[in-house]
């Protein structure tokens, strides 16, 4: 299997590394190795068609700020020159047009290529269509890691809850706001709290998206688009962000027994993000970075998940399962 990995910053050096790590793994559940072929950073690019280095990859970006010698105009080109099967698309996302991961992906569904990615600018903004694309084209298309990170939610609803009526999922998605109310329940002040959360890698490259509410209204149109079969976009959301939030409106939750929490709410007719009170000891109040999600079905009654929502192999655990499921159903085929 041979794979192309477009975004070589934290998620696709994870996940180079990842497949280093499994690669004996793989080798033996598939009877062949799973070969990166191709990478490209906002750049430059690096093509071999047997096979590259998952170490050296990484290392020669860590140290030289490049993945390739070679640098690009077109990403499209490099993916046409490149020999590949499955497309992880990992580039920085963008949530005001998809930016160049959406062209990326379209290239290789056109291309009749499998793609997985994390990148939730093109799927908050263009969902139903990159799905129909995907369908049409006889691709598999998948994307476990663009909400909640290694916290397993649009799978596990897919998969494991397939039998289910899912009424609705309320959650936390963005750990930088967790962590930044988190840090207020405790006196501190939200700019503080905000640089804290930047200086861990945590929050987005322009926090804005983070704090505004932004990122984790991506999450929830993924949600209603993948898991409550809605057709919905990025601007169908109702966005309240955390920057409103004061000290004294903490205090008066913690007096009521009560943290302040950003919650993204989903169901058949709703959509939003936006704070609410939610008592201490819910599954929703909880603290830091963590992501968190509660499922209500109609059989099996709440479900909780909770996990890390980012990080370099956290994220790439999820691209990782990703894999897995096309590989099987490949080798089924
Ligand atoms: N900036 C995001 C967060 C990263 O803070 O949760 C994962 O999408």
């Amino acid at each position: 299997m041979r794979i192309f990995i477009c975004g070589f910053g934290t998620v696709g050096q994870g996940f180079a590394e990842v497949i280093a790590r499994r690669s004996q793994f793989l080798e033996e559940r598939y009877g062949q190795p799973v070969r990166i072929t191709g990478a490209m950073d906002s750049r430059t690019y690096v093509l071999d068609r047997d096979g590259l280095d998952p170490l050296d990859l990484v290392a020669r970006k860590q140290r030289t700020g490049r993945v390739g010698d070679d640098e690009y105009s077109d990403p499209t080109a490099v993916l046409d020159a490149a020999a590949y099967d499955i497309l992880v698309e990992v580039s920085p996302t963008d949530v005001k047009t998809g930016g160049a991961g959406l062209g990326n992906i379209m290239h290789a569904l056109n291309d009749r290529k499998d793609v997985i990615t994390v990148n939730k600018g093109p799927l908050a903004l263009r969902f139903n269509e990159l799905i129909t694309l995907a369908k049409r084209n006889k691709c598999k298309f998948r994307f476990e890691g663009s909400v909640g990170g290694a916290m397993p939610i649009i799978n596990l609803c897919h998969e494991n809850l397939r039998g289910e009526n899912i009424t609705s999922i309320r959650g936390i998605f963005n750990g930088t706001c967790n962590f930044i109310l988190s840090k207020m329940d405790k006196g501190q002040p939200f700019e503080q709290a905000l640089k804290e959360a930047q200086q861990m890698g945590y929050a987005e490259t322009d926090p804005t998206n983070d704090i505004e509410g932004y990122d984790s209204a991506c999450k929830v149109a993924i949600l209603a688009n993948s898991v409550f079969g809605r057709n919905v976009t990025f601007d169908d959301v109702k966005i309240t962000g955390i920057t409103g939030i004061t000290e004294e409106a903490i205090s008066m939750a913690a007096s009521l027994n009560m943290v302040i929490r950003l919650i993204g709410e989903i169901s058949d007719t709703k959509l939003e993000v936006g704070p609410r009170l939610i008592p201490k000891g819910h599954p929703l109040s909880i603290s830091g970075t963590l992501n968190t999600a509660q499922i209500i079905s109609d059989l099996a009654g709440p479900i909780t998940v909770t996990g890390r929502g980012a990080g370099r192999l956290e994220t790439a655990s999820a691209i990782l399962s990703d894999l897995i499921s096309i590989m099987d159903e490949r080798s089924e085929v």
